[in-house]
């Protein structure tokens, strides 16, 4: 693991220090990103509705390999129902300590149910009774006495239920990458692109304009 510097805020990006596999890189980048920013793995998601009009909101990163993003949701809520009609989704990450940003693109899949089961096994079980409860997207009456009230009725649902299990409308996906870009910020606003495309069994890389 290479050491996070944030004087690399100012810092080129030159092909040469680049990895010719993009996940490597983003591991790289990620690491160093954790090093300074106490939520690297927050990252944006859109997706698209039905009538092709984006969406976006926060969501966090579980895991990264070469199938893909890994995250965790409601499969009833908006984005999931946006996933379904339209199942693609765009990443952007910004680590603003080292002004960094990564964008990713690509089709989005359920996870396996075993995959959604290990996560949702190991959150907390506030977290767990949250997933039953929490209609995700739907209006909800206000106060908040609504929720309270589904909270309560799925505590005592579970009472001593151990483990809970996962909630069969809720899991994980898979965002697997067919573009990924890595921008290094420059004070001179002349930042440093890289663009990453598929080629045969590996990747292209391409310098982009700022
Ligand atoms: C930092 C941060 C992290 C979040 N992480 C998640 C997450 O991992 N999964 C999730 O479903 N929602 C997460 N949320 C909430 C989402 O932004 C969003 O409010 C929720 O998923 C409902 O979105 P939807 O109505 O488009 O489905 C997070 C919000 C923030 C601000």
């Amino acid at each position: 693991m290479k050491a996070a510097d944030p004087s690399r805020a100012d810092c080129a990006l030159g092909r040469e220090e680049l990895d010719d596999d993009p996940i490597a890189q983003f591991r790289d980048w990620f690491e160093q990103a954790a090093a300074v920013n106490p939520m690297p793995e927050t990252m944006c998601i859109a997706t698209v509705d039905e009538e092709g009009r984006p969406d976006a909101r926060m969501v966090l990163l579980k895991g990264v390999d070469h199938d893909g993003f890994r995250f965790f949701t409601n499969y009833d809520g908006e984005k999931a129902i946006q996933i379904e009609a339209n199942p693609v989704a765009a990443l952007a990450f910004h680590w603003v300590e080292l002004n960094r940003q990564v964008r990713v693109r690509g089709p989005v899949e359920r996870l396996a149910d075993e995959e959604s089961d290990a996560y949702y096994a190991s959150r907390g079980r506030n977290s767990q009774i949250g997933a039953w409860a929490s209609p995700q997207s739907r209006p909800l009456g206000d106060p908040r006495s609504e929720l309270d009230r589904l909270t309560a009725e799925t505590e005592a649902r579970f009472d001593g239920v151990d483990p809970i299990p996962r909630p069969p409308n809720w899991g994980g996906y898979l965002v697997r990458p067919v573009q990924i870009e890595f921008w290094q910020g420059r004070r001179s606003r002349l930042h440093d692109r890289f663009q990453y495309l598929p080629e045969g069994d590996g990747w292209t890389i391409r310098r982009l304009a700022p």
